[in-house]
């Protein structure tokens, strides 16, 4: 059957938040050290210590808000000892990720200057798990308070006169599991405190992160709402897809079949019961949607590349994985009245990456490319569609062949991103436009498009054959009296944009 797409006329449903296009970035294996810095006297052309090459491909993708610095590092990071001359800065030893020495070269200083550089926000995630109240109150003072104190003032004797502005503050991170292992009522009560203490300087309004559930913790976010909802702006969601029978036995990211790639699909589609049931939840205690949920960690998780430290979370990144990330995007873009914030994990080296490197070569990732894609939906308008389609079968399990959102920018172009999950049928698209006001006299006249695919569904890129797969110019789309038509190949992600 051909599929139906029909797109609504009412465009002031919700804003897609730019924020959904966000990433994370951790202490753990390659990300930080290597993928981002290299110091300032590497021989790897850098700024201020942070690699040329990434800061350029991350700026291209427009990465409007970044978390670090974890994670499960987070609760054990005690800022003050990322801060003034390297060689005073302590060592410490990353217990979570491979046991490796961090010489805290990296931090808040470093942090910022790569928000500057990529032209992201900064969202700094603080210890509430190992940490004081007092050390995360210090941490938001250090930053963003322009007065005398003795923070601010170590801040001064650091090189930095002016505070930056810090928009969003994470107060602890996975506290039910490496954060603590605490109970969702315990941490509601440490939130409350945490939070009160977290101030506003200056012009700086900080909009305050709780940590939220993992996956289906459904209680989680009943007792997060009920207990501090008032204190927080946002909740955050941790769901991962994870191939495999379990977290022991997690499946390849580059040698699987067609099991495989209906399996991460299938499991990929999850995040939307998951963002319905929660969003539910809060529904209850905030009709008004005030606080958001903030999907701040998602992506997939394999096996590590063979040969790699299994501390260091490096694994390659497919076709599949572009499929992952439209799916999600497409969801988060659906959903965006109560998903205002995602992070990828992670930027680079680490789980889903947009950048893999190596000493002085980097990749870009299929991933990457879907970023590149969708930057189009950031801060568009929503709009709402109905899609009819085949079902994508394997056995005797099914899964919708399309997944779909469109928006509008502020020019009036309408920008429809497509996934054919199958990975053997191609599907035709039929989608009515004539009589949608956002054109000149409610007439489409012109649709062009890029589409992101590949022969084989464990196409990836290399460091000897970086180019393999990437997006190209899309020429099976037509218009014709109002109506766009296309063919999507099997296995493609897909960005239609008519005017
Ligand atoms: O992204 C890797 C880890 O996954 C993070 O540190 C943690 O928050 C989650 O369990």
């Amino acid at each position: 059957m051909m599929a139906r797409l029909i797109i609504g006329n009412d465009k002031s449903k919700s804003r897609i938040d730019k924020n959904i296009y966000g990433h994370f970035s951790e202490h753990l294996g390659r990300c930080i050290y290597e993928g981002i810095w290299v110091g300032k006297d590497s021989t790897i052309p850098n700024t201020d210590g942070i690699r040329n090459d990434v800061a350029e491909a991350l700026r291209k993708i427009k990465i409007p808000v970044l978390r670090w610095p974890g994670g499960c590092f987070a609760d054990e990071y005690h800022w003050m000892d990322g801060i003034g001359p390297y060689e005073q800065r302590p060592k410490m030893v990353n217990t979570h990720w491979g046991g490796v020495v961090e010489n805290n070269h990296f931090g808040t200083h470093e942090f910022m200057r790569l928000c500057e550089l990529i032209g992201a926000e900064p969202y700094i995630c603080g210890n509430l798990g190992s940490g004081t109240v007092q050390e995360m109150q210090q941490w938001v003072e250090y930053i963003t308070f322009d007065g005398e104190s003795p923070v601010s003032n170590i801040r001064r004797e650091n090189g930095r006169e002016e505070p930056w502005k810090l928009p969003y503050f994470g107060v602890g991170n996975e506290n039910w599991g490496c954060g603590g292992n605490m109970r969702a009522e315990y941490y509601a009560d440490e939130y409350r405190r945490y939070a009160t203490y977290i101030r506003n300087f200056g012009g700086n309004k900080v909009y305050k992160i709780a940590c939220g559930p993992n996956t289906a913790d459904y209680h989680w976010t009943e007792v997060l709402m009920r207990e501090a909802g008032n204190m927080m702006h946002g909740l955050s969601l941790h769901y991962y897809t994870v191939p495999g029978t379990d977290w022991e036995h997690k499946g390849s990211a580059v040698d699987f079949n067609e099991n495989g790639w209906f399996e991460t699909l299938k499991k990929t589609l999850f995040m939307e019961e998951l963002i319905k049931r929660h969003s539910a939840i809060m529904d209850r205690y905030d009709k008004d949607k005030r606080v958001a949920l903030i999907v701040d960690e998602w992506g997939t998780w394999y096996a590590v590349e063979p040969g790699t430290n299994p501390g260091f979370l490096y694994q390659q990144n497919t076709l599949r994985d572009a499929l992952v990330a439209g799916i999600n995007l497409n969801i988060f873009n659906n959903n965006c009245d109560r998903v205002r914030m995602a992070n990828i994990a992670q930027m680079i080296n680490v789980l889903q990456a947009v950048i893999l490197t190596e000493d002085d070569k980097i990749v870009l990732t299929p991933t990457y490319h879907v970023f590149d894609m969708y930057k189009v939906h950031q801060d568009a308008e929503l709009l709402p569609l109905m899609l009819e389609c085949d079902e994508y079968r394997l056995g005797e399990d099914t899964l919708p062949q399309i997944s779909a959102s469109a928006s509008v920018d502020k020019d009036g172009k309408v920008n429809i991103s497509l996934c054919n999950l199958s990975h053997e049928d191609s599907a035709d698209i039929d989608c009515p436009l004539s009589g949608l006001s956002v054109f000149k006299g409610g007439m489409p006249s012109s649709v062009t498009g890029t589409i992101l695919t590949a022969p084989v569904m464990n196409a990836h890129n290399t460091f000897s054959d970086p180019e393999n797969i990437k997006p190209t110019a899309f020429t099976g789309a037509s218009l014709k009296d109002g109506r766009l038509t296309a063919v999507l190949p099997a296995m493609s992600v897909t960005l239609l944009t008519v005017e």
